[in-house]
């Protein structure tokens, strides 16, 4: 990694979601640098063809990389699991880069055992997600005992990107989602937020989700993640720039990405408009 400069982290998000990885990736580690780039013009991405994802992740990632982040998070579930592994072995160790590029699947699955009694996960996330089946894959790498059902919630990331966080129409259709993944088995005692736009709506989740049901949301576990790994890499750590700042890019206009990025980022925020190259 000797030609990789010193630089902040990089985090991405199709949009807004990623946002709440950031924040509690900023509350554990302060002292770094971050990037943070919403692709909001194309998002969401939960919908889209497997090659629409990876290639809109890919430029982004890319873009990240070439600004002089020495390393990306992927603050997007659907990313994470649709083009992360496509593109950890097809783009970036290709250009030498191993282990620049991190998601927010793994961490999540290596604990996501501790938080159920019964033994039964319920997964709320994208379709590419669900359709995917990589929370099913992993979460029995890690832990075979436990069961997972997974419910997608196509309607919830547009409605988040379009600043629709609490109504009654978005209140619909949390209800209609936890139902319906509740119907599969009604043992499910806790339910993952695969989704990383999902903890924007946490006050409607709470609504319909039984009491005794543990509602987990990724920001705090890819934190503890992003430390450990940055304990274990000290090669990593040392390219890491360190002035506390957090600069935002949005492939749409600073202007709507400060309407919906206000709700949850308390400062003033920089923000800057990008192109990304067309591949
Ligand atoms: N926030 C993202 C995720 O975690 C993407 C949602 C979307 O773009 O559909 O899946």
């Amino acid at each position: 990694m000797s030609d990789v400069k010193c630089g902040p982290i990089g985090i991405f998000d199709s949009g807004f979601g990623g946002l709440t990885i950031l924040q509690d990736v900023r509350r554990l580690l302060p002292q770094y640098d971050y990037i943070y780039f919403g692709d909001n013009a194309r998002a969401p991405y939960g919908n889209r063809s497997l090659e629409m994802i990876r290639r809109f992740t890919h430029q982004s990632v890319q873009y990240l990389l070439d600004y002089g982040c020495p390393l990306v998070i992927l603050g997007c579930n659907t990313a994470s699991a649709k083009a992360l592994r496509w593109l950890q072995q097809q783009v970036i160790n290709k250009q030498g880069l191993s282990e620049r590029v991190l998601g927010v699947i793994v961490p999540t699955v290596q604990v996501i055992g501790g938080y159920t009694r019964n033994r039964v996960v319920g997964i709320l996330g994208t379709q590419g997600t669900v359709d995917s089946h990589t929370y099913d894959a992993e979460i029995h790498k890690y832990v075979p005992d436990v069961a997972i059902y997974s419910q997608a919630c196509p309607m919830l990331a547009p409605l988040v990107e379009n600043h629709e966080l609490d109504n009654e129409g978005t209140d619909y259709f949390v209800r209609k989602y936890v139902g319906q993944l509740l119907a599969q088995d009604p043992r499910i005692d806790a339910i993952l937020l695969a989704c990383t736009h999902y903890p924007l709506l946490l006050s409607s989740f709470r609504k319909y989700v039984p009491a005794g049901t543990q509602l987990v949301t990724q920001g705090p576990i890819v934190a503890d993640s992003l430390k450990d790994y940055l304990q274990r890499h000290p090669e990593m750590e040392r390219r890491l720039t360190r002035e506390g700042t957090c600069h935002y890019l949005t492939t749409e206009s600073p202007e709507n990405f400060l309407r919906g990025a206000r709700v949850f980022v308390d400062e003033s925020l920089t923000v800057e408009h990008i192109e990304l190259a067309q591949k």
